[in-house]
C-alpha cells in the first residue's frame, strides 16, 4: 500500500513506521472519524472477520478501559464481550505475570508510546497463555489521544517449544561433557581395580587386606557413579531385549522393599497381559531404584509407594512428547512424599542436581534414569506438587514380534579346555589396561601378543598367521589411529571369518543398543574385574561354530560325494 492510496481512504495518516516490527507498520496513526459507531465499513467487517485479536481502549476514561474488542479477542481470552467492555486489560494478568513486563507496558502507555511485548496472561478459566502484544496510540487530526490500539498473539507453543530445545541442548551439553570424563574415569578405573584384585591375591596378612579391601570399596563405587554418568549420557552398554515389565518388577519387589524400609510400604498394580517392553533389564531395575529410593527420602515419615504399569498408544500426541507413535509401557510410580515445586522438577534430571544435605545425595539418581529411558527410545516424565507426593512415569516402547529375542547373551559355558593354551590377540591402547588384561590372562595360562592400537594390531596378526595363529581378537574398541576396534574387528574377519572377538568398551556410540546383537561379536564393559574378562574370554573361545575347527575328528570321516 502506498502512502497516496492511505490519504485517498480518508481515515488515516501520518503514518510512523516501526522498523523492528514491520517494514510498514505503525507505531502510532491519526484517524479523521473518531468514534466508534460507524460499524456498517468494509473495514469493521473485515476487524471482526480477522483471526488477529485485537481491541481499543479510550484513555480519556479513568483506568483507560476497553472501548472495543473484537471476536478473536473473545475466542483467544474466552469472555464475553459485556465482561471486556469498561475494564483495563490487566484482567488478564495473574499470579505468574512478570512484574517487569506490567512496569514496562505501564511506562509506555504512561508515555504514549508504542510497545510491543511477550507477557503471561491468563484465560477466563485460568489457563496461563503467552501473549505477544502490541500497543500503539491513535490520534485524531489535532493531536488529541483518542485510543490506544492493541494486537494480541497467543505464542504459547512457541515459547514452550522453545524452552524445551533450550532445555534438550543444555542436557546434550552436559552430556557430553559428562562422557568425555566418565570414560576417562573408566579407564583409571580399570587400571585401579585391576591392580587391586592382584594385589589382593598376594596379601596374606589381614590388616593389609582390609586397607585393600577398602580401597577396592571405594574403587567400586566411583565405578558405579561412572556407570550412572554414562548412562545419564546415553552411552551405556545396553543389551535390550523383549522384557515383561511386570514380571521383572514382581521378581525385585522383594529387594526394592527391603530398600525402601518399614516405613514404607510398597504397593503394586500391575495390568495384566502386557505386552513386552524393549529394554535392559538390569538397567530398568537400577532405574526404579533410583526412583523409589528418592519416595522413600521423600517420605521420612513413611507412606505408600505405589508402582503400576499399563499400555499407552501414543499418536497424535506423541511428537509432544518427543516420541514417535505408536505403543508404550508405562511404569508410574506414585509417592506420598513431599513432592516438589516447578523449579526442582525442572532440574530434577540434571546430573548433580540434589536437595539434599551434602553426602546424602549425589544427584545422579534421575540423571541416570532419564538418560537410560531416553536411550531406550522412550520418556521419563515428573509430575509433583508441593506436599502432594510426586508420580514419576517411564515409557518403553512396545516389543514388535519377537524383536530383541536374537539380543540375548550367550548362555555362560563352563571353561573349555582351550583355556590355558589359546593364543590371544589382546590390543589396547592404554598401556596400564594392556598391561593388566595381559598378567590377568597369562595368569590363567593364556599365551597373549600385545599392540596398541588398530594398525599394529592388524600387522601382528597377519605375521601370525602362517605360524602360530590366533585363537582370540580381544580389542578395545575406541582407539587412536585408522581403525579402531570394529574396524579392526572387520579386517580381521576378511582373513580369517571364524576368529571369535571380544570387545571391551567403555563407551562409545555405534554400539550402543543395537551394534553388538548386529554384528554378533562380543562386547564387555569396562571397568570390568578379572573374573569377567576370564569368563567372557572363555566364553568367546568356546562359541558353537567355531569349535568346527577344533573338535576331533571320528574314526569313520565324513560321507563324500
Ligand atoms: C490497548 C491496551 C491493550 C493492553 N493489552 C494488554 C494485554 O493483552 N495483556 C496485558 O497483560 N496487559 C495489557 N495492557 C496493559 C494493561 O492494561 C495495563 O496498562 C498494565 O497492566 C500496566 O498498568 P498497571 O500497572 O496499572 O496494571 C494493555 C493496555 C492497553 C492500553
Ligand atoms: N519422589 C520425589 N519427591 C520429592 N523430590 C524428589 C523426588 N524425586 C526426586 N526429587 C528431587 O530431585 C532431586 C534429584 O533427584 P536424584 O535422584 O537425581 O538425586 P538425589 O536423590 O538427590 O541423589 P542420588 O539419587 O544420586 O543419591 C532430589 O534431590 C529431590 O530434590
Ligand atoms: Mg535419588
Amino acid at each position: 500500500m502506498h502512502d497516496d492510496d492511505r490519504k485517498a481512504l480518508g481515515s488515516v495518516g501520518t503514518p510512523a513506521p516501526a522498523s523492528q516490527t514491520g517494514r510498514d507498520h505503525r507505531r502510532d496513526t491519526t484517524v479523521t472519524h473518531g468514534g466508534l459507531d460507524e460499524r456498517g465499513s468494509v473495514f469493521f467487517a473485515a476487524i471482526e472477520m480477522t483471526r488477529m485479536p485485537m481491541i481499543l481502549t479510550d484513555p480519556n476514561l479513568p483506568d483507560n478501559p476497553i472501548a472495543f474488542a473484537n471476536k478473536a479477542f473473545l475466542d483467544l481470552t474466552g469472555y464475553e464481550e459485556a465482561e471486556v467492555l469498561g475494564r483495563n486489560c490487566r484482567f488478564l494478568q495473574g499470579a505468574q505475570t512478570d512484574r517487569d513486563s506490567v512496569a514496562e507496558l505501564r511506562d509506555a502507555i504512561e508515555q504514549r508510546q508504542s510497545i510491543a511485548l511477550e507477557i503471561l496472561n491468563y484465560k477466563r478459566d485460568g489457563t496461563p497463555f503467552w501473549n505477544a502484544v502490541f500497543i500503539g496510540p491513535v490520534y485524531d487530526t489535532s493531536g488529541n489521544l483518542l485510543y490506544f490500539f492493541a494486537s494480541q498473539l497467543d505464542v504459547t507453543r512457541r515459547r514452550e517449544s522453545e524452552q524445551a530445545s533450550q532445555q534438550a541442548q543444555k542436557m546434550e551439553a552436559i552430556g557430553q561433557l559428562t562422557a568425555g570424563l566418565a570414560h576417562d574415569f573408566n579407564n583409571l578405573l580399570q587400571v585401579v581395580n585391576g591392580n587391586l584384585e592382584l594385589l589382593g591375591s598376594r596379601i596374606e596378612d589381614a590388616k593389609q587386606r582390609s586397607y585393600l579391601e577398602r580401597a577396592r570399596g571405594a574403587a567400586e563405587r566411583g565405578a558405579k557413579l561412572t556407570g550412572q554418568l554414562l548412562a545419564f549420557a546415553r552411552k551405556t552398554r545396553l543389551t535390550p531385549r523383549a522384557i515383561d515389565v511386570n514380571e521383572c518388577i514382581h521378581a525385585f519387589a522383594d529387594m526394592l522393599e527391603s530398600s525402601l524400609g518399614s516405613r514404607v510400604e510398597l504397593h503394586l498394580s500391575l495390568r495384566r497381559s502386557l505386552p513386552k517392553a524393549v529394554l535392559d533389564p538390569e538397567q530398568f531395575e537400577m532405574a526404579i531404584l533410583n526412583i523409589a529410593l528418592n519416595a522413600r527420602d521423600a517420605m521420612p515419615a513413611g507412606g505408600v509407594l505405589t508402582i503400576s504399569t499399563a499400555k499407552l498408544h501414543l499418536n497424535g500426541d506423541a511428537p509432544a512428547r518427543g516420541l514417535t507413535p505408536g505403543d508404550y509401557i508405562a511404569i508410574e510410580l506414585v509417592d506420598e512424599g513431599e513432592g516438589m515445586p516447578d523449579h526442582v522438577i525442572a532440574r530434577a534430571a540434571e546430573p548433580f542436581f540434589t536437595t539434599k544435605a551434602t553426602g546424602k545425595g549425589t544427584g545422579l539418581g534421575l540423571a541416570m534414569a532419564t538418560g537410560f529411558v531416553q536411550q531406550s527410545r522412550g520418556r521419563m516424565e515428573l509430575e509433583s506438587k508441593v506436599g502432594e507426593g510426586a508420580t514419576v512415569r517411564l515409557l518403553f516402547p512396545v516389543a514388535v514380534s519377537n524383536e530383541g529375542e536374537k539380543g540375548q547373551a550367550a548362555p555362560l559355558s563352563s571353561p573349555t579346555e582351550m583355556r590355558g593354551t589359546a593364543h590371544i590377540l589382546l590390543v589396547e591402547d592404554n598401556a596400564d589396561v594392556r598391561t593388566l588384561a595381559r598378567e590377568n590372562l597369562e595368569g590363567a595360562g593364556y599365551r597373549v601378543t600385545e599392540a596398541e592400537n588398530g594398525d599394529a594390531g592388524l600387522a601382528v596378526f597377519k605375521q601370525a598367521m602362517a605360524d602360530d595363529p590366533f585363537d582370540l581378537l580381544f580389542t578395545d574398541l575406541v582407539m587412536p589411529g585408522t581403525m579402531n576396534g570394529i574396524a579392526l574387528a572387520d579386517a580381521v574377519a576378511r582373513l580369517a571369518p571364524d576368529l571369535p572377538v571380544l570387545m571391551a568398551t567403555g563407551y562409545n556410540e555405534e554400539l550402543v543398543a543395537e551394534e553388538p546383537q548386529r554384528s554378533g561379536r562380543d562386547v564387555l564393559g569396562k571397568p570390568y574385574r578379572k573374573a569377567e574378562l576370564l569368563d567372557r574370554v572363555s566364553q568367546a573361545l568356546a562359541k558353537p561354530g567355531r569349535d568346527g575347527d577344533r573338535r576331533v575328528p571320528s574314526d569313520f570321516g565324513a560321507a563324500e560325494e
